[in-house]
């Protein structure tokens, strides 16, 4: 086997035990690769004034694959007043590291799985006829679009005039909003482009036809969100006519779809979405299979791919001596990597494991026995995030 470069990015807080704790079972499995040491988050931001060093960049260019933790982000003044002396007072703006390495690389393509694993006493239950208590099995893979819509960073507070002027030539903001005074006015913008909603779109038909599926479904709002949840649901639409007529196109609607996955998520496989209803249904799925210790994403570009938890740094438990917190988030993004890199079978033997692990019951996080997460849940008979990671290695 040819020996990988892999690009190891703690961040901040809860990120690097749970990096730690993946890499020894990456190499329980018997994966052969160099870890290259990345910087990125908070710490970086305090002494350099770039929570994204270019240094980081450079090796991602260079490696192509990234293991990522999470990091820590604050509010502008915090963020302001946390800066090195040196650097204070140099109109130095702090930015998320992960939007900027996301949308630098193109990363456009973010999966996000969320299957039921069998005992996981964190399993969504609902109640069935009569008495009883059903536990659907939820297997369901979000794509989400990475680098537009919402969280592409086209917004302004107190607009300039040429932006003014051209919402002015809109009919719908001269009637409802040419009253207010435009220091008071603050602009978010929603882009779609053709070429990056095609691509979202192209990997969720890709993927249904791969494992069998007869339906994606396009979460949106193209009843009220017009131009822009409008051209997804039509590219869907279109591209299931052109290329794949075994597969249609369900239509529901982010809000319904929040309701809905509290009724019925055995419904939905495969869903695909622009990058805030995508983000906020990924989270929605994650919170019936086990919610934050249990929830892996890839972000996916034409030349780089970075695999990460969805949790972040989690501030609170980031300093107590023995880590508390579950790295099967951590550890099954790695088991996203391998797949994309070709490894499935080593991936398929850590999807094995860790399934074992909460089968049997025995190991559980204090997530999974529902304890506050105080310092002391190890003497309460849950596992260190070390003791996680160990019997995950013991079952391979
Ligand atoms: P968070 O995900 O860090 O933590 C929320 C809560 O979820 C924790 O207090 C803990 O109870 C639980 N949790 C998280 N990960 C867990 C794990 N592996 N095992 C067990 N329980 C776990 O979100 P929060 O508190 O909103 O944000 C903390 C910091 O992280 C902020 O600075 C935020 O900006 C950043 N953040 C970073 C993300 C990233 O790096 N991708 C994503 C979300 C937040
Ligand atoms: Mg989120």
């Amino acid at each position: 086997m040819e020996k990988r470069t892999i690009v190891t990015m703690p961040g901040d807080g809860i990120g690097k035990p749970v990096l730690d704790e993946c890499i020894r079972v990456l190499d329980a499995v018997g994966f052969k690769a160099n870890y290259v040491n990345g910087d990125i988050g908070w710490e970086f931001w305090c002494k350099e004034g770039n929570p994204l060093p270019e240094r980081t960049i450079k090796l991602l260019e260079e490696h192509k694959i990234g293991l990522f933790g999470a990091i820590t982000s604050k509010p502008k003044d915090k963020a302001a007043a946390e800066l090195a002396p040196e650097l204070q007072g140099k109109n130095i703006q702090y930015y998320s590291p992960i939007v900027a390495m996301r949308q630098h690389f193109d990363l456009d393509l973010c999966m996000r799985p969320c299957k039921t694993f069998p005992s996981n006493p964190l399993n969504f239950i609902r109640r069935g006829a009569g008495t009883s208590i059903e536990e659907p099995v939820v297997d369901v893979m979000i794509f989400r679009q990475n680098t537009e819509g919402l969280y592409g960073g086209v917004e302004w507070t107190n607009p300039g005039d040429l932006v003014y002027d051209a919402l002015m030539t809109h009919p719908k903001f001269r009637e409802n909003f040419a009253w207010c005074p435009r220091p008071e006015l603050a602009v978010s913008t929603r882009i779609f482009t053709k070429k990056y909603t095609t691509r979202i779109v192209r990997a969720a038909f890709e993927y249904a036809k791969n494992r069998g599926y007869s339906k994606i479904t396009v979460c949106e709002k193209p009843n009220v969100i017009r131009e822009t949840s409008g051209m997804m649901l039509k590219i869907a639409q279109e591209m299931s006519k052109a290329d794949y007529p075994n597969i249609w196109v369900e239509d529901v609607n982010i809000d319904a779809m929040m309701m809905w996955l509290t009724k019925n998520p055995e419904n939905y496989n495969v869903i695909v979405a622009g990058n805030m209803f995508g983000d906020i249904v990924s989270d929605g799925f994650a919170g019936l299979v086990g919610g934050l210790g249990f929830a892996c994403s890839a972000n996916i570009g034409p030349e780089v791919a970075v695999f990460e938890p969805t949790h972040g740094s989690a501030p609170k438990y980031a300093d107590y001596p023995v880590s508390i917190v579950n790295p099967i988030a951590m550890i099954l993004s790695a088991v996203m990597m391998l797949d994309h890199i070709g490894e499935s079978e080593m991936a398929a033997r850590i999807k094995k494991a860790v399934s074992e692990v909460v089968a049997e019951g025995k190991v559980k996080a204090y997530d999974m026995l529902k304890m506050k997460g105080t310092p002391d849940v190890v003497n309460q008979g849950a596992v260190s995030t070390k003791a996680m990671a160990d019997a995950v290695i013991a079952k391979l």
